[in-house]
């Protein structure tokens, strides 16, 4: 029982933490603390906490491996719906303040921005993700579910792709991301996610051995 109220907890507290960034934007929005341009403040760190969603979300799995605690497979399909939701809420920000719903201009908004249409195929492919994330549908799916939420790497791809686009050339912290991204999907090659088990084994012997050592 006390193991469950943990859990709960700990679950909570994801909640809370992934809800706190749009809480601040909006209170910063809000407050004209958003800087001159409020609705594209919100567009970009909305985009950035999405991508930041789904790099924690993929880092879950090789954190699981190496740690062998239960807490990160339990937050795994909370931030999944996270990463949707932020993505949902940068796409209604780009809707409400940059086409200002006027649905003619987006033809031609497709035309001059084709990043977007990089993002709409993200965001598509994180819907299926998102709409297959219950119970009901990895029992429907079987060994299909596996398969098709390992989309969720190449959503990885058009998000950075998508980023690139709009950056263009400036590349600093869109590096950065690319380098977490390496980083994130190198631990799912079959010989590194082999050695992670092994790499926790001697971690766990180091830090054993360091605290047992005589003084
Ligand atoms: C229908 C879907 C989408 C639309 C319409 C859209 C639109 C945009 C636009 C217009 C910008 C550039 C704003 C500017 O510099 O003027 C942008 C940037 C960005 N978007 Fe999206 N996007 C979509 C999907 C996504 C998704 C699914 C993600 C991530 C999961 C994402 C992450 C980002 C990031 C990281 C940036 C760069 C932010 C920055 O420069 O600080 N976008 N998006």
């Amino acid at each position: 029982m006390a193991t469950q109220r943990k859990w709960r907890l700990w679950r909570s507290g994801v909640f809370l933490a992934a809800l706190a960034p749009l809480v601040l934007w909006g209170w910063q929005v809000a407050n004209n603390a958003a800087g001159p341009e409020p609705g594209r403040y919100l567009l970009l760190n909305i985009g950035q906490g999405a991508l930041w969603m789904l790099l924690l979300t993929l880092s879950l799995t090789p954190l699981t491996k190496l740690t062998r605690w239960k807490g990160f497979a339990l937050i795994r399909r909370q931030l999944g719906l996270w990463t949707l939701a932020y993505a949902f809420l940068h796409m209604l920000s780009y809707v409400l303040f940059i086409l200002a719903l006027d649905w003619a201009m987006l033809g031609s908004e497709l035309v001059k921005r084709p990043y977007i249409i990089v993002g709409m195929l993200a965001l598509i492919g994180l819907g299926a993700l998102g709409l297959t994330s219950n119970r009901w549908s990895m029992r429907r799916l079987g060994k299909r579910w596996k398969t098709l939420h390992r989309l969720a790497y190449p959503i990885l791809g058009l998000v950075l792709l998508h980023f690139l686009w709009v950056v263009r050339a400036d590349l600093g912290q869109w590096t950065m991301y690319a380098m977490v991204s390496a980083l994130v999907m190198a631990t799912r090659l079959p010989p590194v996610a082999r050695m992670l088990p092994k790499l926790r084994q001697r971690l766990a012997s180091a830090w054993f051995s360091s605290i047992t050592r005589p003084l």
